[in-house]
């Protein structure tokens, strides 16, 4: 296992699309691995593949001692609005609400490339939002409701 490094906003490769797996083999859960000790390292919920470097749709989340990692996720459904604070390792210490759906679930595959739907919600499903987002090339600060204060110190986008 090692830690990699996570890019910053302002890098081009955080706006881009990421492509889906397609093979679930070792380099995916080497990767894997190093995705969970970079995220561990910097004390972060959550971390997209894209956030170190690598263009595929992988995402890992940590909400209360919950440890889950999605391959391809992909949002089929949602229900209510929530609206709560949220930071980035990307985004430095800048926090600012989003509004994200109240539950979510989730079709994604685990690191052997079994699939599995996953239903939750506040957290977790605030979570899985935002490293979703990341997928797409999407910040929070895209969308945060406190976005003229992200303006005012001078935020990169
Ligand atoms: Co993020």
């Amino acid at each position: 296992m090692a830690t990699r490094k996570v890019i910053s906003v302002g890098e081009s490769v955080l706006r881009k699309k990421s492509k889906p797996v397609r093979d679930f083999d070792e380099e995916l859960r080497q990767l894997l691995d190093d995705m969970k000790q970079t995220m561990h390292a910097s004390d972060g919920m959550g971390l997209a593949a894209v956030q170190v470097g690598i263009l595929r749709r992988i995402i890992i989340v940590e909400v209360n001692n919950a440890f889950i990692e999605l391959i391809n996720p992909e949002i089929i459904a949602q229900k209510g609005e929530d609206i709560e604070k949220e930071g980035c390792l990307s985004v430095g210490n800048f926090r600012g609400r989003v509004k994200r759906p109240y539950q979510i679930t989730v079709k994604a595959y685990d690191r052997f490339g079994y699939a599995f739907t996953l239903t939750c919600e506040k957290w977790l499903a605030r979570c899985i939002c935002h490293e979703v987002d990341h997928l797409n090339g999407v910040l929070f600060i895209d969308h945060c409701l406190d976005r003229e204060q992200y303006n005012k110190q001078g935020g990169k986008f």
